[in-house]
């Protein structure tokens, strides 16, 4: 029982670990420095493909994570990039 137990109490842990969203998982400040100037390459890059960039300013922080999947979805952007651009979005 107490074997059993352990083995669900672990399971429960990995499984935590592993399935927490992308943008709860905690980032050291030299990942998210490196995330944000990659970002700041890349707005002008894709972001002006399709139409006029959009500025940082143009929605709230929580707006972008929404905003970026969709862009993702239309411009078929690799997930590392899309992350880029949240993180550089978000900063402003
Ligand atoms: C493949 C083309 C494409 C790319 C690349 C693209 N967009 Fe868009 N975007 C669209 C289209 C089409 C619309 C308007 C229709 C829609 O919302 O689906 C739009 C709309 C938007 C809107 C307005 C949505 C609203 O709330 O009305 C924002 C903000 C935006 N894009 C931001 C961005 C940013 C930031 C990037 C760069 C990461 C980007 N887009 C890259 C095609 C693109």
């Amino acid at each position: 029982m107490r074997k059993l137990f352990i083995a669900i109490l672990l399971a429960a842990v990995t499984l935590g670990s592993v399935c927490r969203p992308v943008s709860a998982q905690t980032m050291s400040k030299d990942e998210k420095r490196r995330l944000i100037l990659k970002g700041a390459k890349l707005w002008p890059v894709y972001c002006n493909q399709c139409h006029n960039p959009r500025p940082p300013g143009e929605k709230a922080p929580y707006e972008w994570d929404q905003e970026i999947m969709h862009m993702r979805m239309l411009g078929n952007m690799p997930a590392d990039n899309a992350r880029a651009l949240v993180e550089y979005l978000k900063a402003r």
